[in-house]
């Protein structure tokens, strides 16, 4: 069948968090299993953007009320990535170097939408199904049911994947006039809290909505910053489905971005030079257990609770632990962050920023990896983690709670209940502890080294649920 997927990300083309993640594996998995895949991404000013070639397909005008802004369709020509590349590019709104965080972002999103609708139906062919990601495409089923000038597109399927609940793409009903006209009799299914509410379109209106996990699924019931009734009422429609990782590309025996390569035949060699490498890069002892966080450095990954928890836990075992973060985000907490290093000289580093290569090789150079999240719908990092023989220490939520078992129940794992300084602390303990006992750690690492995660089985649910919402057939 022919699939697109729209998104704001998709790596390697622009990334901020595990939703590019996904946008750029899941589709290879599905082109792989016979389907014709389409990814939709906006055309940022990005390194990939600017590496790689692409070639105009379809250009129009993209009407946003009473603005008017060129766009062109650029398919990239490589067959590189396992199934097609389209960038929207519209100059105005988008040839910035960020994906995010721009005021007019409302204007940018709504945009890409309509430009990727009226080219789906200038194209002339039907799609079976647009898989929408997150808010920032969350306008797109209602637009297809409802807005006169898709009307061919009405028989199109839809679903909406949530990655991340909290932020839904608010806008006021002064910028109602945005939309292309559509039957006026609708819309109240714009409506949340007396606001247009783009995740709570897409989940009213979309023929399916899918969560990244089975226990994030049951969380947004109770907790979807006020969107909790809504999800509530959809369940009949609505599935978590556990992210995979991409195995081609996180796999420690022939990853691109080490030096050092290793199997769950050899781990304890090739870990070990690979923590050489990194521990040399940061000043840290390699003779120490390392724990490394990886992530965006917000409340909601528990990003705040990490300079307390980093301070104590070094105190308490000064001797005997390291500590390494990777990650940027809020500034105080960047500060903070940057500030302990005065204080823990040797056993303590932190990297503000991004960095895709130094991300892979503190996966196979650590020993644990933190994961505290308040909120976690999927979590791809405990899993690339595993895989790299690095275990994880993390709050039971969403994902987390899905993939990691504590190593007291026998599994492959750290775990902890509450968001907390305590807990975290008390977790880095009982990690010390088992660390020191080789023989159980190392048990507990090669469960998680031999877990699959691969997208293959996951690829099938995705399609399962297709094919059901197009048997429905329901409008
Ligand atoms: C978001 C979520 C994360 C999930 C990812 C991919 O970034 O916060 O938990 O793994 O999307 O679905």
């Amino acid at each position: 069948m022919e699939i697109f997927h729209l998104s704001a990300e998709c790596y390697p083309m622009a990334k901020v968090g595990g939703l590019a993640d996904v946008v750029g594996a899941l589709p290879k998995y599905q082109t792989n299993a016979g389907h014709q895949v389409r990814v939709v991404v906006p055309c940022y000013d990005t390194k990939f953007r600017k590496e790689n070639e692409f070639e105009c397909v379809h250009w129009g005008n993209v009407k946003l009320g009473n603005f008017d802004f060129p766009f062109s369709v650029l398919k990239e020509t490589s067959d590189k990535l396992g199934y097609e590349l389209y960038l929207i590019e519209i100059k105005e709104l988008f040839d910035r170097p960020n994906v995010y965080g721009y005021d007019d972002d409302i204007e940018r999103f709504l945009s890409f939408q309509i430009a990727s609708l009226d080219w789906i139906l200038a194209r002339g062919e039907v799609p079976a199904i647009i898989n929408c990601h997150d808010h920032h495409t969350g306008v797109v089923p209602f637009l297809i049911k409802y807005a006169y000038k898709y009307a061919s597109l009405q028989n199109v399927k839809t679903v909406i994947t949530i990655h991340n609940g909290l932020y839904q793409g608010w806008f006021g009903f002064d910028k109602l006039y945005y939309l292309p006209e559509f039957d006026l009799r609708h819309v109240g299914f714009l409506e949340w809290n007396n606001s247009i509410n783009s995740l709570a379109v897409g989940v009213k209106c979309a023929h399916a909505v899918t969560t990244v996990s089975p226990s994030y699924l049951n969380e947004i019931n109770y907790a979807a910053n006020g969107l909790e009734s809504l999800f509530n009422s959809v369940r009949n429609k609505s599935n978590g489905i556990l992210n995979g990782i991409d195995i081609e590309v996180w796999d420690p025996s022939k990853d691109k971005m080490l030096e050092y390569h290793y199997s769950i035949e050899n781990f304890e060699l090739g870990k070990q030079k690979n923590k050489e490498k990194l521990c040399e890069q940061f000043d840290l002892d390699p003779d120490k257990p390392l724990f490394s966080f990886i992530g965006r450095l917000f409340e909601e990954k528990g990003g705040d609770l990490l300079p307390q928890a980093s301070a104590l836990s070094l105190s308490e075992n000064f001797e005997n632990i390291n500590i390494l973060i990777l990650g940027s985000g809020n500034s105080e907490i960047e500060s903070q962050l940057t500030q302990l290093r005065n204080d823990y000289k040797g056993n303590y580093n932190v990297f503000i920023g991004y960095n895709e290569e130094l991300a892979h090789l503190i996966y196979a150079g650590s020993d644990y990896i933190l994961m505290p999240s308040r909120v976690e719908p999927c979590g791809l990092n405990q899993m690339y983690a595993m895989r790299y023989g690095t275990v994880p220490i993390v709050r039971r939520t969403g994902g987390l709670r899905d993939t990691v078992i504590d190593f007291g129940d026998e599994g492959n794992g750290i775990c902890h209940d509450q968001a907390s300084v305590g807990d975290i602390c008390y977790s880095i303990n009982r990690a010390v502890k088992l660390y020191d006992d080789k023989i159980s750690f190392n048990t507990v690492l090669k469960r998680g080294m031999t877990a699959d995660h691969s997208w293959e089985r996951v690829c099938q649910e995705y399609i399962e649920i297709y094919n059901l919402i197009i048997e429905k057939n329901e409008i």
